[in-house]
């Protein structure tokens, strides 16, 4: 059975190298992580595969790394500056945003202000709009989602830039760009990872909500006809590469926005949502933005931001479909639907059952005995052959038992053991994690083997 309990998990992240709380040796820093050299090796594998199913497998896709630090202006066109500088309240049950002075009445809300106490008990009386739950609200403030720093050198005299909140804006402002360089007609995609920062009410739930996280983000640029049709096209796209994760029919599902909770830009959304310990909770979302960020940066930037329409002869501002999904919030669902826990009547086995492709470790190298020098040079010749051409770590650490269960922990799905048999003929064993049965092959062949199995 799946391991359930948040806590659970995120001990066992940090004991086994996966991730770990920012500045722990200073008492931590709130909502920050650190991958630890499994952790970044898992999440550069999600990056990788989302990578390679954007712009090597999809048709008109192209890359793009834009900077984090962009003019003050893309993010009056976004909306951001204007959209988040309202005394705000969260509701801590869904977290959802919400201006008081619209949840209250303006004039309970100017009573109640400067006063916890009061505002306490006012909102304490209202329902989530969103939700439902009553009276779950953070205090109000005056908040910015966006974390702002001044560019340039003298103290007062800077102009105020600020770190993206997310990456898509980057790809706006660049597609007129990208589009002639790369002589891209629409439809056409750019796709970019990247950092994004947020300066969340309430961070929580671990790498779940964070004020620092990555997102991999995917523009396609369409006609407005067929902008309803590439919507679902992407949806499925998406869902199908979800399954190439290890996430079963029953473990995600689409949840559609309805019409009141749709984003000032979007003219359609879903969620992908995955169920966590906490419940149903998104992990990417699917957005048809319409001409909205390309019409805005059109008028704040004062440039012809459209395109050419070779049949009908006209200029037209594209559409835009969405899709966007966190690195980090993924990579914590991979992991929650990974580890399962097996007892076989004798004791609990943890096993990480990772698709192979995502596997921090490909495979693990043993000598059967720590103590004796031939089968340590026999399994250390092993090692050298496969490092360099596959993720392998070398444990010669405590009994046989113990080193696969330290492998099954971490998703290894191969393990090579180097015995006295080695010695003699050269063949040594292979150990699966997910059938637990060994076989023997020739050592020559280990490189082969995991070549093979690995492809599956
Ligand atoms: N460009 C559209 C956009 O940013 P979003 O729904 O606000 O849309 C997209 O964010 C994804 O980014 C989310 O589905 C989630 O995976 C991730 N994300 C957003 N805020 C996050 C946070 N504070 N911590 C971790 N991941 C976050």
């Amino acid at each position: 059975m799946p391991a359930k309990s948040l806590d659970q998990v995120v001990a066992y992240l940090k004991q086994r190298g996966f991730i770990f709380q920012s500045s722990e040796i200073y008492g931590g820093a709130a909502a920050s992580y650190d991958y630890g050299p499994l952790g970044v090796e898992l999440k550069n594998a999600i990056k990788r595969s989302w990578w390679r199913a954007m712009t090597m497998e999809s048709d008109a896709v192209v890359g793009l790394d834009a900077a984090i630090f962009m003019h003050p202006r893309v993010w009056e066109a976004s909306g951001h500056v204007s959209s988040f500088s309202d005394p705000l309240v969260e509701c801590l049950s869904c977290h959802k945003r919400f201006r008081a002075d619209h949840l209250l009445s303006e004039e309970r809300f100017a009573e109640a202000k400067g006063d916890e106490g009061k505002m306490a008990k006012a909102l304490g009386a209202k329902a989530c709009p969103h939700c439902g739950k009553k009276g779950q609200f953070s205090q109000p403030r005056n908040f910015n989602l966006m974390f702002s720093t001044m560019l340039g050198t003298v103290e007062g005299e800077g102009t105020r830039i600020y770190l993206r909140p997310e990456t898509c804006q980057g790809i706006y402002a660049d597609a007129q760009l990208v589009a002639k360089s790369m002589r891209l007609k629409v439809p056409f995609g750019i796709a970019q990872i990247g950092k994004a920062f947020r300066n969340e009410i309430t961070p929580g739930n671990f790498t779940f909500r964070t004020v620092e996280f990555e997102q991999m983000e995917m523009q396609f640029f369409v006609k407005q006809a067929d902008a309803a049709a590439w919507f679902e096209t992407w949806k499925k796209k998406r869902m199908e590469w979800y399954a190439g994760l290890g996430f079963g029919k029953d473990s995600l599902r689409f949840r559609e926005h309805r019409a009141d909770e749709l984003a000032h830009y979007a003219k359609a959304a879903t969620d992908v949502e995955y169920k966590m310990p906490m419940g149903w909770k998104e992990i990417e979302g699917i957005h048809n933005r319409g001409d909205w960020d390309l019409s805005r940066h059109a008028e704040y930037s004062g440039k012809d931001l459209s395109f050419f329409d070779e049949e009908t002869k006209e200029k037209f501002i594209p559409w835009i479909i969405e899709t966007s999904v966190g690195a980090d919030r993924l990579a914590l669902a991979v992991i929650m639907n990974a580890l399962t826990e097996e007892n076989d009547g004798k004791e609990t086995r943890r096993i990480l059952r990772l698709p192979f492709a995502l596997s921090p470790v490909e495979a693990a190298v043993f000598p059967l005995l720590t103590n004796d020098e031939g089968l340590q040079k026999k399994a250390g010749e092993l090692f050298a052959s496969l490092r360099g051409k596959f993720r392998v770590q070398f444990d010669d650490g405590g009994s046989i038992g113990r080193r696969y269960r330290r492998q099954d922990e971490i998703g290894t799905p191969f393990c090579f053991t180097v015995d006295h048999q080695t010695l003699a003929d050269g063949t040594i064993t292979v150990r699966s994690r997910d059938t637990m049965e060994q076989e023997r092959i020739s050592a020559a062949d280990a490189e082969a083997f995991l070549k093979e199995k690995l492809a599956q």
